[in-house]
């Protein structure tokens, strides 16, 4: 069954307690954590204390979608943080294995995340070792853009591969994901769907919930 991630970018940022009970309730089994620099991506968001603030005042588990710059200079704060997962992206960094590496070895699960140009290929000789892809299906930096539906071969190919190789990686899907795409991102191999807009604008967001994971 697909799995719900409602992303805290479209959250209410002064009441962040409120958006996080929010998704407990609705049944989301993951809060998104998205991390922006204002470098890798033209936007700033949140820091390491309120992934930390989030991480403690949640009871789903927390993955932190790091789109910054040198990740490697500031994974130790958000591995004291202590989500369950953290992403880094491909392209952002130059020794993406010792990331893996650190990330899984700070008691995390590590995500490879991957912007709409980068081809699904270039993971081939980490996905061994990975947790979890990330395919973005927008380009990373805001919240509510349309979904780039030209993302759904590379997501479909990437789960082909990782089928014929017998390896059990979660594909998470990330951007512009809403209830006109969710059953094309499931055949296609999604495994966890990122929603900000969708799900914080939903009138009930329990049904918006059910719906989005509905065979
Ligand atoms: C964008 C972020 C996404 C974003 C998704 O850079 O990585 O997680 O919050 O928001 P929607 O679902 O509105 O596209
Ligand atoms: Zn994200």
């Amino acid at each position: 069954m697909l799995e719900i991630a409602p992303s805290l970018l479209a959250a209410n940022w002064l009441d962040l307690r409120g958006s996080i009970d929010l998704a407990e309730a609705a049944g989301a089994d993951w809060l998104h954590v998205d991390i922006m620099d204002g470098h890798f991506v033209p936007n700033l968001s949140m820091g390491p204390d309120v992934a930390k603030a989030v991480a403690q005042a949640s009871h789903l588990p927390v993955e932190v979608h790091l789109m910054i710059e040198q990740p490697e200079l500031h994974l130790d704060s958000f591995l004291a943080a202590k989500p369950r997962a953290i992403s880094v992206h491909a392209e952002s960094s130059y020794h993406l294995h010792r990331l893996v590496q650190r990330i899984q070895a700070g008691g995390c699960l590590a995500g490879m995340a991957l912007n709409p140009a980068t081809p699904w290929e270039h993971l081939l000789p980490l996905l061994p070792d990975l947790d979890y892809v990330l395919i973005m299906t927008i380009n990373p930096g805001f919240g509510g853009q349309p979904f780039i539906s030209s993302m759904l071969p590379k997501i479909a190919a990437l789960r082909q591969y990782l089928q014929a190789a017998e390896l059990d990686l979660p594909i998470w899907v990330d951007g512009g994901v809403n209830l006109s795409n969710r059953v094309q991102l499931k055949e296609a191999g999604a495994s966890i769907l990122v929603t900000g807009s969708a799900f914080f604008r939903a009138e009930d967001p329990a049904r918006f919930v059910r719906q989005m994971k509905a065979d």
